[in-house]
């Protein structure tokens, strides 16, 4: 068989740390399960700044274009701040995202019942919790044009454009309403069509897509709501699509009721399939460098990788069942901590710890 051809991508923060976990697991996995893989790792963001002055480079492109998949750590931090917006590492991750056409950003929000504790909400109102966030990624206020600030000091003005084409809401909703059949059949729809015209074209488009879906019961809802909604019910969805930015600040809400955004994984896929990875958590500059971060969305990420890019479910089941096992024996890193302390039965590990916890577990 043809070697899985994985581009790692470490970049800033506590990316590298993860990273490193993740490749481990992999190498792991490839010897065990007799899986051939070729694992290659390039340069991003920060990181990639700091040697070449630009945050991604050429090749860097290139090998993610010749790539099966890419597993991405996370880009940023306050060293590069103060850097022009067009320089800055999170530039790297947009550039990725759209020269690539990773459009469908696939976010799912699940509760391991082990860490009901960990979660911000009430544990009736999290348990078997299981939504999955399809977020737009290639087209909204994130790339519309124009955008930029202008003008004189005193009188500037900040501007940026939120803008869809009808046949960028079509394909999102699409491959939200093919994964709403492979769950439970219902799709939330949100936007804010009260006040923007143009998410009152994705109600319009989405609206008309569902007519190829006569099994998915499809429902609309302004963010605000939507916003709210999730952390007073959030059992109430199964699928939810939106466009870039809500589904960024959404997916962070998610994240806390599955408790952290350590958990949390996702996969970025173009129309053929070919995707990156990568944990939703940023390069959380707060913990870099300690050993400290939670490795287990970055796993799950390497999970989803194997399920979408590779058809493997079974070596995705197997990572999952895994990180089930250890968060099972108490293993936690400090985010995922019961009420943020450690009580009686868990056991406060680093990242490296954690990851060969998972390690043991998956070979056992
Ligand atoms: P963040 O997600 O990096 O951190 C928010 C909080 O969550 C911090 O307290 C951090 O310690 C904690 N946290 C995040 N991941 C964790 C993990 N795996 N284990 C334990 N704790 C974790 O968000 P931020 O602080 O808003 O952003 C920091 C930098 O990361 C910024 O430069 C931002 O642009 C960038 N960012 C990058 C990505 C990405 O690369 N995909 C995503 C979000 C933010
Ligand atoms: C994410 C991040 C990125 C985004 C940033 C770092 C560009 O927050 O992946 O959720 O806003 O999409
Ligand atoms: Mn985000």
């Amino acid at each position: 068989d043809k070697p899985f051809n994985i581009l790692l991508l470490p970049g800033d923060g506590i990316g590298p740390e993860i990273i490193e976990q993740a490749r481990l697991l992999l190498i792991q996995l490839s010897d065990q399960e007799n899986v051939s893989m070729q694992l290659s790792a390039a340069d991003v963001g920060g990181a990639a700044y700091d040697k070449v002055g630009q945050p991604l480079p050429d090749d860097t492109l290139e090998k993610a274009k010749q790539a099966d998949a890419i597993l991405l750590g996370a880009v940023g931090g306050p060293k590069w701040e103060p850097l022009d917006i067009s320089v800055r590492p999170e530039k790297a991750l947009l550039g990725l995202r759209s020269q690539l056409e990773l459009f469908a950003n696939l976010r799912p929000a699940q509760l391991f019942p082990q860490l009901a504790e960990a979660s911000s909400l009430k544990n009736e109102r999290v348990a078997d919790l299981d939504l999955l966030i399809i977020r737009e990624l290639t087209g909204g206020i994130y790339f519309g044009q124009p955008r930029g600030v202008e003008g004189e000091a005193g009188q500037r003005v900040g501007r940026n454009t939120y803008i869809y084409h009808e046949d960028e809401i079509r394909r999102i909703a699409h491959v939200a309403f093919k994964a709403a059949q492979k769950r439970n059949n219902m799709l939330c729809s949100v936007d804010k069509a009260n006040v923007l015209e143009v998410t009152e074209l994705w109600r319009e488009v989405v609206t008309d897509v569902a007519r190829d879906y006569p099994d998915v019961r499809l429902t609309h809802m302004y963010v605000d709501n939507a916003a709210m909604q999730l952390v007073r019910d959030p059992k109430q969805f199964d699928v939810m699509v939106t466009g870039n930015m809500f589904g960024d600040i959404l997916s962070d809400i998610a994240a806390m009721l599955t408790g952290s955004i350590g958990m949390l994984p996702s996969a970025s896929l173009d129309a053929n399939g070919k995707g990156m990875y990568e944990p939703v958590h940023g390069s959380a500059p707060d913990i870099a460098g300690q050993n400290k971060a939670n490795p287990l969305a970055t796993f799950l990420s390497v999970a989803m990788m194997l399920r979408y890019s590779f058809d493997r479910e079974d070596l995705a089941a197997q990572i999952e069942q895994a990180v089930a096992a250890v968060l099972s024996q108490g293993f936690r890193t400090k985010d995922i901590a019961a009420n943020g302390a450690i009580n009686g039965d868990e056991k406060l590990v680093s990242t490296s710890e954690m990851g060969q916890l998972v390690r043991q577990a998956v070979s056992s």
